[in-house]
């Protein structure tokens, strides 16, 4: 019986067969034990000598890491095990070989991970974050057509920016510049004014010459567009939204976050909670740290963060420069040795965090008492006003000179109604949104003042010359959210091939 590892409980105690690649081999005297993965997870398989025939207990010996492999055996339950189960082999076939798989189990630098990205996808914490990423995906899917959302492609092709100049890729189209889109909200708003509520769900585009945790040249953005409603509603849908694919991804991936270490306490009290919301001159008095949030501020956080950093790294020091010496003495057995070399390696891999977050708080805090009022909100800012919450915070409201010519202003002129989602845990920005401006006047006049091809927004203005009405929307980030749901250090390991600067292949 063919089946997979997803499968083995309803096949304990008979015989299943597995078809899949071998992730991990060990040795011992007449024993082979494989872990061995099929796409839909891991399980240990057991060879012994005694029970399969010797050719078979010599293939088990020998396979390389990486080898594709069918093999049969009986699933027992055994909850020490990866996944819960093990399969005792009674036959193993080899159908691909491998050999001198190129990622062992030491430490790789992120460059040598990167460049072998086609290999990297198959490890275990690749694995589930991928999986994670599918659930989100088939989440926000569910979430958009149970609300009645049309789903819709937005051209890729365009001729014009939506979010700047600076950061638009050129190309060549039959002769004429076109640019890959940025964001497609400008063709969402058009949809959302044909079927009411859409959401565009596809890759985007931003040439961003700088390298940072947070910044991909290509990524996946949803961008939902409602016709007749204003920011509040906007605000509703976003943590409507958030809260029901958090619950969904919750339920559906406990054991990638297991595999993940991910400890998910505040992913599940973010799927619960009502999000603050703040207006862009009641975040900036926390950021600066001349309000208060429960009794505490985000600078007297950030100084006990950093004593605590400077504490922690005396006894990394500390426990490295003992263990380093152990090793020295060369009195230890080659396990004991092993592991030494291990925590080592843990212990210099935190050390280089430690030394990181040390360099950066004092920088933060200075920049986030330095902030100009009217200023857009940085990356090291956001991180430090989340210093104050543990769920997600929208900040609305903000500068109108600061943000993108579409959105509707307040009343008093002074602000326009865009909304930020920022995420906890140090992440910020993941969704950037808000109502659209619907007088033709205010909207002719921010093209021009952003120094925007009138000509190009032509179709754009016919929007509010024919049946205009109020409209609001927003874009999620898809890697930001998948990099904070795992609680991950970089949007790299979000996708599986990455595109960012400096980086093309594989
Ligand atoms: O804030 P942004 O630029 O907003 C827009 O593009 C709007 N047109 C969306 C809309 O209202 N329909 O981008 C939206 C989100 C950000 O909050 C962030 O999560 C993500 O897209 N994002 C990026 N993700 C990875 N790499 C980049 N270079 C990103 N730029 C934006
Ligand atoms: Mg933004």
């Amino acid at each position: 019986m063919v089946t997979t590892i997803s499968r083995l409980a309803e096949y304990v105690g008979q015989q299943v067969m597995l078809q899949g690649w071998v992730a991990n081999r060990r040795n011992s005297k007449g024993l082979v034990f494989l872990i061995v993965r099929d796409g839909s997870g891991f399980c240990q398989c057991v060879v012994a000598a005694d029970q399969v025939a010797p050719s078979c207990f010599a293939l088990a010996e020998h396979i390389g890491l990486e080898s594709s492999c069918t093999l049969s055996g009986t699933v027992v339950r055994d909850e020490r095990q990866i996944g819960g189960f093990e399969v005792q082999v009674r036959d193993l076939q080899l159908v691909g070989a491998s050999q001198d798989y190129p990622i062992a189990k030491k430490e790789h630098g992120p460059d040598f991970l990167l460049d072998h990205r086609h290999l990297w996808l198959r490890s275990q914490r690749q694995w589930a974050i991928m999986r994670i990423r599918n659930a989100i995906i088939y989440a926000l899917h569910r979430f958009f057509q149970q609300e009645g959302f049309v789903q819709m492609d937005a051209p890729i092709f365009t001729a014009n920016a939506v979010e700047g100049t600076s950061t638009l890729f050129e190309t060549d189209f039959y002769g004429s510049p076109a640019y890959l889109s940025q964001s497609g909200q400008l063709y969402g708003e058009a949809m959302a004014m044909a079927m009411g509520k859409i959401y565009t769900f596809g890759p985007t585009f931003r040439a961003e010459k700088s390298k940072t945790r947070r910044h991909l040249s290509e990524f996946w953005m949803i961008e939902p567009e409602m016709a007749f409603y204003d920011l509040d509603q906007n605000m509703d849908l976003i943590e409507a939204m958030l809260h029901f694919v958090l619950q969904a991804v919750l339920k559906e991936c406990r054991f990638e976050f297991q595999l993940l270490n991910r400890d998910t306490t505040v992913l599940q009290r973010s799927a619960e909670q009502r999000f603050p919301r703040l207006t862009y001159e009641e975040a900036v008095a926390l950021l600066t740290g001349r309000q208060h949030h429960n009794g505490t501020t985000t600078l007297g956080l950030l100084e006990a963060d950093l004593e605590a950093v400077r504490k922690r790294k005396e006894a990394v020091v500390r426990e490295l420069a003992e263990r380093q010496q152990k090793l020295v003495g060369g009195s230890l057995r080659k396990g004991e040795a092993n592991f030494n070399q291990a925590a080592i390696d843990r212990l210099k891999q935190e050390l280089k965090d430690l030394e990181e977050d040390e360099a950066n708080i004092p920088q933060w805090m200075a920049s986030a008492r330095e902030f100009r009022f009217g200023n857009d909100f940085g990356g090291s800012d956001e991180t430090v006003l989340m210093r104050l919450f543990d769920v997600p915070i929208m900040v609305y409201n903000w500068p109108h000179e600061v943000k993108a010519f579409y959105l509707k202003r307040t009343a008093d002129g002074r602000w326009a109604k865009g909304v930020d989602v920022l995420a906890p845990e140090g992440y910020g920005e993941i969704i950037g949104g808000g109502e659209r401006e619907t007088d033709i006047n205010l909207l002719t006049e921010k093209i021009h003042e952003h120094k925007l091809p009138m000509e190009a927004f032509e179709w754009y203005l016919d929007l509010r010359r024919y049946g205009s009405v109020p409209h609001s929307g927003y874009g999620l980030g898809l890697e930001r959210l998948v990099a904070w749901v795992c609680r991950l250090p970089h949007v790299r390991e979000t996708i599986p091939f990455p595109r960012m600067y400096g980086r093309l292949t594989p």
